[in-house]
């Protein structure tokens, strides 16, 4: 991409500010360049005190920004998508979205047919720079993917895959992350059980 980037992330949670506390922490955008939403903005307070904009008001976050993060859950895409699918501006907006079950296909029905969308899938350690994010897109060597690759390299490592492995990687990659920790923390339970100082 050749501006600047300029970034909405819109459905700030758990997935949202990890990736925006990454690319601000990693230095690949400031701060004030990364606009967050959600209907209940007082919970990112803390964002907004880092420095990052805060709204609710998704179209506002768009006309801010050139790439476009969508991270909502699945069952809220479709109320988030008809809202602002005909304010990206193809040439001008790259939408990334990181919902997990939702293909491209799907994506392109809420938004005109010269958008360049990307599937994301990355973990929440994009917050500490360790995310492993697959990427796919319908043109893997586009311009949508080369921004997509510069924002996840950043919090971590990439790799361009199939869109037909994508809900393998969402098994392995950010589920499977959340697994292992249980089991980790499992471990360490049962050893304060029998009798291990925590
Ligand atoms: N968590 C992970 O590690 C991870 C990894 C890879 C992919 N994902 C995918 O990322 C998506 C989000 O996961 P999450 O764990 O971050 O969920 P989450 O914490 O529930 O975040 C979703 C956010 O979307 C906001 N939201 C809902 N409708 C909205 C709207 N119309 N406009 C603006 N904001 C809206 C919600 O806040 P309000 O209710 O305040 O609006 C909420 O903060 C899911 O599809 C998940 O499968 C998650």
């Amino acid at each position: 991409m050749k501006d600047k980037l300029n970034i909405a992330i819109l459905g700030a949670g758990n997935i949202g500010t990890a990736i925006a506390s990454g690319l601000a922490k990693a230095g690949t955008v400031s701060a004030d360049r990364i606009t967050l939403t959600r209907r209940k903005t007082h919970l990112l307070d803390d964002m907004k005190a880092q420095g990052f904009a805060v709204c609710a008001d998704n179209k506002e976050a768009i006309a801010k920004s050139n790439v476009v993060i969508v991270a909502v859950e699945p069952q809220q895409l479709d109320e988030l998508m008809t809202e602002i699918g005909s304010e990206l501006k193809a040439g001008h907006h790259i939408l990334v979205s990181v919902v997990s079950g939702v293909d491209l296909a799907q994506l392109r029905q809420w938004v005109g047919g010269d958008i360049e969308c990307v599937r994301a899938m990355p973990n929440t350690a994009p917050a500490v720079g360790e995310s492993m994010t697959c990427l796919a897109s319908e043109k893997n060597d586009g311009g949508g993917v080369a921004a997509a690759r510069q924002i996840f390299d950043s919090v971590g490592r990439t790799l361009v895959i199939d869109e037909e492995l994508m809900g393998a990687a969402t098994a392995l990659g950010a589920c499977g992350v959340a697994f292992f920790l249980r089991a980790i923390r499992a471990a360490s339970q049962g050893g304060i059980e029998i009798g291990f100082h925590s």
